[in-house]
This record gives C-alpha cells, structure tokens and sequence, in this order.
C-alpha cells in the first residue's frame, strides 16, 4: 500500500506546473478579449504543466503596472501582456524584460523593442488595408470620418498612419474629422454627436473597431444618415454581436478582420519556454470582409466553431478516459504489488514451512530423546528410591534388632553391678554397661531419623509447661554435672511458660544440648539453661557452656546430618544434633548456635506461643506424657560417667624394659588398653594429635599405638610426622583403626605406618604384633653394634636414622683422642636435647652414649695395640683417656688382662 500511494504521489508531482506564465490584460471586458482568453485557454489545456495567472487592468494603465509588478513578485517564468498604453507601461515590460523574463506583447505594443516576442496582425497594413478598401469604392468625392481607439494605444496609432498612407493618394478621399473613441461604443457615440455637421457631410465612417463602428450606426440612424454613410470597423470577430453577423445584418458596410492571436502567444510561449525555435515577430493575416464573401466567413467560422466544440467534447472525454485510466492504472498498479508481494511472502512463507518441518523434526527427534532420558531418569531413581527403601527398612530392622540385645546386656549390667563381690569394682562391667547406652542412644536416635526423614512423622503437640518440662531434664543431669565439677544452672524469667510440644520428642532436643555442653565444659565449667520469652510470640531455651567451642567451619556445618565436629570424640557420628533440628522444624520452631573457639557455645531453641501454627493433626487429644523421661536421662548421662582412673604402676612395681605411647580419643579405650599393655610396657597415654606428637618428641618411645581417627590430627598425619623427624623417624607405629577397607589399610602404610590393626581387634593379636615390632628393632640394633668398623656397611632401613648414625659417628671419630669430649658437645653439634640424644642412641644402637663412646675408644685402643707400634702411654692420649693407670683398669675390665699383655699376645 506504502508504495502505491508512493507511485500516485509521483504522479501528481509529474502533473505539478513546470511553468508559470502571466497574462496581463490591459482591459478584458470586451468580446474581442474574452475571445483572446478562451483562445489562450484552449492552447493552455494542451499544456497540462503549465500554470496560468491572469490580471485584468480594466483600461487603467497604472493598474496594469502594478499588475505587473505582482504577477514579477509571484516568480512567473513568462509574462504575455497586451499594454494599455504603450508609452506609461515601457519601463515595467523593460524591468520584466531585463531580469531575464521572457516578455511576449500581444496585439498592442510599448514604446520599446525590449521584447521577446510580438504577436498579433500589423496594424500599419489593417489601416492601410482600410484606406484601399474605401479608395477602391470612391466613384466620387469621398468625405472620410475616422473613429480612433485609445490615444496612445500602439494600435489606434499605426491603424491611423496605415489609413492616411492609403487615402493620401487618392484625390477624391477627404479626412474630414477624427475623434478619439477609446476603444468604447458610447465614447466614440459622444464624439460622434460633438462633430455633427462632418458627420452629416460624411460618405464613410472608418471606426478603429467594430464595438466604436457600431456606435457609429447608431448615431448615423438617429441622424436619418444610414443609408447614405458607409461605416467600416474593424475586428471582424464571429459569434453573436460580433463584427461578422453586424456585416450580415448590414448594420456594417465592412469589417477587417483583426485576429486576437491568443492561441498563437501561448505556442510561442512554450517554445520560448522549452528553449525551442521561435519567431519574433509573428504578423497575422487580415482581410476586409464585406456583404460579398460574409456568408462565407460565417459557414466557415460555425464550421470552425462546431469542431472547436467537438474538440472540446473530445477533450473532456479524453479527460474522463484519463482520469478513469489514471485509477485503473492504480488499480492495476496494486494489483502488481500485491501479486510481487503474495509471491515474495508465498516464496518466503513456503521457506520458512519447509524450515518449520525441519526444525519440527529435529525437535521431535529431540524430544523423543529427552522422553528416553526421562524415562530412564525415572526408572533409576525409582530403582535407587526402591533401594534406599529397602536399605532404610533393613537398617530400621536391623536397629530394632539391636535394641533387645542391649537392653539385655544393660539389665544383666546393673544386675551385676549390684552384686557385692565385683572383680575391680565393677569398672569393666560400668564400661559395658556406659557403651551399652552409647548404642541405644544411637540406635534410638537413628530411628527417629528415619522417622521424620522418611515417614513424615507428624508431632502430637499437647499445651505443657516448658519451664519444669526443662528444669525435669536438667536436674537429671545434676548428679553427673557435680561429679565432673561442672557449674549446672537453670534460669527462667517466668515461673511457667504453656507451650504446644510434643513431649516425646522435645525431650531429646534438650537431652542432646546439655549432654553436650556438659561433656565439652572444661575443668570447673559451667553449664547455663535459661527461658524466656522474647514478646514476639517464642518462648527461647538457650543452653550455654563455657567449653573447648567451635570453629566458624565447625559452626557452620554442626546441624547437618552425620557431621562430625574434631572435638566430639565419643559421640561417634553427628547425628544427635541433626535430630534436634529435625524435630524443633516440626515444632516450627528455630534452633541456631554461636560459638567461638575455647570460649564455648551457646545453642538457643525458639518455639512459637499457641497453637494457631499447628494443624489439627497435629494436636494430641490425650495428655503429654514425661514418663519416658528417665529412659532418655539414663541413655544420654551415661556418656558423662566418670572414666576409672588406670591403675597405676605401684611404686614398688619393676619398670619396663621398653615404653610405649597410646593414642585414643575414646577414654574407656584408652584405659583398657593402658591398663592390659601397662603389665608389659611403660605406657604413655594421648587423647589427640598435637599431645601424641609432644610425648612422642619428649619421651622418645619404643613404640606409637594410634587410632587414625584422633582429634586435631589424625593417626596417619601423625605418622607422617613422626617418621619425617629424625628424633622420630626409628619408632615402629601401628595404626588402629573402625575402618577396614583394604584402600585405607594401604593408605595407611602409605603413611609409613609399619602395621595397619582393625577394630574390632584381639588383644592378644595387637600384644604379639608390638612384641614383634619391637625385637624387629633390636635384632636391627644388635646387627649394627656388632661390628666395629661403623655402621656405614649397614643398610639401614630409614634414611633419617642413617644420616644420624653418621653424624653422630662422625662427631665421636673425631672426638676419640679428646678427653673433654662430652655428650653435650654432640648435642650442640646435631641440635637436640640430651634427652633425644640418650632415646635416639640408646634405640637404634642399644647403649648410652657415654657407653658407646666408650666403647668406640675401647675399639679403637684394641686395634691400635694390636696393629700399631704405641707405648701404653701414647695410646691413651689417643683415646682420649685422662691417664694410663684409668686406662689399664677400664681395658682390664673389659678384655681381662692389661692393655700390655694384650698386646704382647696379638704382636706375636
Ligand atoms: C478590443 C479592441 C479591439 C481592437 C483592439 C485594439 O479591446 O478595442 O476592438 O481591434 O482592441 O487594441
């Protein structure tokens, strides 16, 4: 549509003027110029271009000035004028003339030559043609009157100069009168009546036009004079009124025929526009028209004017054609654009069709490859949810399995705890009966897990006072609190708080927090429990200890499942405290913890007043019941009984040959085993990695025992550092550990662990195993010592331990001969203490270090009398001894006789 009315603005454009041209008149009321315009008018409908602006100056030469100068202002291209009067209107046709304007003067002329163009029939000659006409006619004396037009009109002038040239020759021809009669009828009347008696006298009456000759008649027939003047006009036009029909009806004798020239100015306008030949002067043919060829000028001018009248007819039918063409051409032009458009849009639709289908097909096939995913998504994670199910109803079972047995194991335990006679007091069976609750507490918290993990548990809220709810919980954990001398406080704002819970599962949360604080509260700590409300509809419960706290790590992840803090040595998994989220989100409640790293912790429990956030579900319609209570009390107290003290080595009892570090982070382990190794060992103990580590560099034992999982540090790190530190580096390490996977036993002796133990384990297996270790080590020690020339030939096991044994040999080599030599002087020069020194020695290469020294010099002093030719004397300077007498006695004791006679026996 855009460019359809884009082609049709085109075409008004095309049709817009290409030129404008002025006409100015120099009077338009009359016959004669009314026929010049139409003339122009019927020129100018060939010229569909051009644009036509017409002034009239009515027989008013400074109008016609002024006329002129507008139409100048309006930016003509040509101006046509027919002046008034020739001299007033010069200069403006000149100023028109000399900008440049084309200038075509049509029938009357201006005093210049500063014209384009004339158009219009010679005035001189239609006079002059006038003049012969009458002399041709005068028989007699002939007495002339003439009848001018306007006095300073081109024509009025040249048609009077044209006549007298005429008549001049002829002597019967008399001018008698002229008068001026502008042109006008009742002018050329009133003149007329002024020269009376010439009139009367007259034979002819030359009027300048037909309009002044008719004027003439008029006044000839008042004066009775018609039939003996003749009047002549000039003009001659057709139509009614016009000069033809005045010389048919005989009101004319004759009339010249004077032609507008309208339809000649408008073609020689165009050629002077389109920059086509032109001629200057363009004279138009006259003759006299008279009662002997008038009827023929009229049959041809009705000819003429009925096809002028067909023209025009023609014209405007062609006018209608074109304007019916002009739509049908707009028609047909949106036909065409429409029928581009639907091809280029069918071709672009049909495109982007055969697009769609190959999209649509890749995307089916997409599809269908997402639906297989899919439904194999669904067919495993059904298959892993039906696993999980089933593993989760086998763990449930197999829980549920564990409880009878441990509920049997801990009636038979507190049954023989009463017994009187108990071996040790009943430690072992306490032992049992404490890790038997440890189970059951884990058991049971496993399968509240499961519970509201996958049952969806619902809680069974019912209105109880929170504060003696609370303060029920931790009186029962009072008697414990004071036996490991840790401050248990309970402070409540209020003496009762109502609150919606379920009573059998609140307990554990509380249960589990003060357990909790109480275990990880230091020596003389303190354990507060405080409630209050907050006023914006909770009930808070914090529960705050001053112990070892937790790292911003540790804070982080203590709620989530199965996690497992460094410092929770006994608890075994991180269970307990995801439980108690669990089951305080069902409460719809909040539980969160601030702790800072041995500054303690404080966990806070937010609860909601009321009952409005419960469903009706989950209200009970029964009582809450507290009687489960001390059930819960006895399973999560009996993680803080007291451990047993070991039994010490009793004063009188012999100490051992060799001394051994354990390291464990769970205290009733670790006291079994102190006490079972202690018959056979010095027993250091450890409950994490940097104290290992410290014994270890301290006492140098004969051999490490460690659990891998140890807080701080694990077994295999510590390993590691111990077999990387030279102090270290020669003692045997076994690791003892719950994991049991054939990976983590190599990861294990990848940590240089020389045996890898698994719990459960044998005492018996885990004593033969360390006895074997160590005589390992001194079977290495003895091979070593035996022989005299250093260990250098050795292939030592350990690199470090090599590299010692060098650098103390070195130093004692070197020393041999100097009797200040001291063990002190070795430890400035390998850097370790006397202590380290004496253990590393004493473990590799089985003496002290003043015995080997001795030794060495003992050595050297046999090869030396052997092999060498030394006085007694010099031998002991050589080894460094003070003087020959110590040196005799030492010698003596050792080889059993005297370094002389020793030497006598191996010279000969
Ligand atoms: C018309 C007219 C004609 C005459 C011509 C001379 O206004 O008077 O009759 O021939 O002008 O300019």
């Amino acid at each position: 549509m855009l460019i359809v009315f884009f082609i049709s603005g085109c075409k008004q454009d095309s049709k817009k003027a290409k030129f404008t041209i002025g006409f100015s008149q120099c009077v338009g009321s009359d016959l004669w110029r009314r026929t010049m315009l139409e003339e122009m008018k019927m020129e100018l409908s060939l010229h569909p271009g051009a644009n036509f602006l017409y002034e009239d100056a009515n027989g008013n030469s400074a109008r016609q000035i002024q006329q002129v100068r507008r139409l100048l202002d309006k930016g003509i291209d040509l101006l046509i004028i027919s002046p008034n009067e020739a001299r007033p209107l010069t200069p403006v046709v000149e100023q028109v003339y000399n900008q440049g304007i084309p200038v075509i003067v049509i029938d009357r002329k201006t005093a210049s030559s500063l014209y384009t163009s004339y158009v219009g029939a010679d005035n001189y000659q239609l006079g002059k043609m006038a003049g012969q006409y009458i002399s041709s006619e005068a028989r007699d004396r002939v007495n002339l009157v003439e009848i001018m037009g306007l006095p300073g009109s081109s024509p009025a002038i040249e048609r009077d100069r044209g006549l007298n040239e005429a008549i001049k020759a002829n002597k019967n021809i008399h001018l008698k009168a002229k008068v001026y009669g502008n042109w006008l009828k009742d002018h050329a009347e009133k003149q007329l009546w002024q020269i009376k008696e010439q009139v009367k006298d007259a034979n002819y009456i030359f009027a300048q036009n037909d309009v002044m000759a008719a004027g003439a008649r008029a006044v000839l027939n008042k004066l009775n004079l018609s039939a003996s003047v003749k009047v002549i006009g000039v003009d001659a036009l057709p139509g009614t009124g016009g000069g033809l029909e005045m010389v048919a009806d005989k009101t004319l004798n004759a009339s010249l025929l004077y032609p507008t020239g309208g339809k000649e100015a408008i073609v020689t306008a165009f050629h002077i526009l389109n920059k086509e030949p032109f001629s200057r002067e363009n004279n138009m043919q006259s003759l006299v028209i008279d009662s002997t060829n008038v009827q023929l000028m009229k049959l041809q001018w009705n000819k003429v004017n009925s096809q002028r009248k067909d023209i025009e007819q023609q014209q405007s039918l062609l006018e209608e054609q074109r304007a019916i063409y002009n739509s049908q051409q707009i028609v047909l032009n949106i036909l065409v654009i429409t029928l581009v458009l639907t091809i280029v849009l069918g071709g672009l639709a049909s495109f982007s069709l055969m697009e769609n289908r190959k999209i649509n097909k890749s995307l089916e096939a997409k599809n269908m490859e997402i639906l297989a995913q899919r439904n194999q998504l669904v067919e495993m994670s059904e298959k892993a949810e039906a696993a999980t199910e089933a593993k989760l109803n086998f763990f449930t079972n197999i829980s549920h399995e564990f409880r009878t047995p441990l509920t049997l194991m801990l009636s038979i335990a507190d049954d023989l705890l009463k017994q009187e006679r108990i071996p040790d007091g009943g430690k072992n069976i306490h032992i049992i009966r404490k890790n038997a609750f440890r189970l059951l507490k884990l058991v049971n918290q496993l399968l509240d897990y499961r519970k509201i993990e996958y049952d969806k548990q619902k809680i069974r809220a019912s209105e109880n006072d929170l504060v003696s709810y609370v303060r029920e919980i931790v009186d029962s954990f009072r008697h414990h609190a004071q036996k490991l001398d840790v401050q248990l406080n309970l402070l409540s704002q209020d003496r009762e708080v109502k609150v919606w819970f379920d009573t059998q599962m609140l307990d554990k949360v509380f249960f589990n927090l003060i357990s909790n604080s109480i275990k990880f509260s230091r020596d003389k700590g303190h354990v507060y429990v405080r409630i209050w409300q907050n006023g914006n509809g909770y009930v808070c419960v914090e529960v705050e200890d001053n112990g070892i706290g937790m790292n911003p790590e540790e804070t982080a992840q203590i709620f989530n499942q199965f996690y497992q803090a460094d410092h929770t040595p006994t608890v075994g998994s991180g269970i307990g405290l995801s439980l108690s989220r669990e089951i305080i989100r069902l409460h719809q409640g909040i539980i969160e913890v601030k702790s800072e790293k041995w500054k303690g912790s404080v966990f806070t429990v937010h609860l909601p007043l009321g009952n409005g956030h419960l469903s009706p579900a989950e209200i009970a319609t029964t009582e809450g019941n507290t009687a489960d209570l001390d059930q819960q009390s006895k399973i999560y107290t009996a993680d803080l009984e007291p451990v047993f003290p070991a039994k010490k080595s009793e004063g009188l009892a012999s100490p051992k040959e060799f001394s051994i570090l354990l390291v464990e982070d769970n205290d009733d382990l670790l006291q079994y085993l102190e006490e079972k190794l202690g018959e056979y060992f010095e027993v250091y103990t450890a409950s994490n990695g940097p104290a290992a580590l410290n014994l270890a560099f301290q006492w140098i034992p004969d051999l490490i025992l460690s659990d891998v999982v140890i807080p701080n540090l694990s077994g295999k790190s510590l390993c590691e550092k111990l077999k990387s530190d030279f102090k270290t580096s020669h003692i045997p390490v076994i690791l003892l550990t719950a994991q049991n996977s054939i990976e983590q036993q190599i990861s294990g002796i990848n940590a240089m662990a020389d045996l890898y133990i698994t719990k459960p384990f044998n005492f018996d297996f885990l004593l033969a195993s360390i006895q074997n270790l160590i005589k390992n080590r001194l079977k290495l020690k003895e091979h070593f010592t035996s022989d005299i020339s250093g260990p250098e030939k050795l292939a030592l096991p350990k690199t470090l331990d090599r590299k010692f044994i060098n650098d103390f040999n070195g130093i004692v080599e070197q020393n041999l001969s100097n009797e200040k030599f001291s063990v002190d002087d070795i430890c400035r020069e390998i850097g370790v203490s006397r202590v380290q020194l004496y253990r590393k020695v004493k473990a590799l290469l089985g003496y002290s270090v003043s015995d080997y020294i001795l030794n060495r010099r003992m050595k050297k002093a046999e090869y030396l009398l052997a092999n060498e030719d030394y006085t007694i004397a010099e031998v002991t300077y050589l080894i460094g001894f003070a003087n020959p007498n110590y040196f005799s006695t030492a010698f003596k004791a050792r080889y059993g006789c005297s370094p002389s006679e020793f030497k006598k026996q191996r010279q000969h």
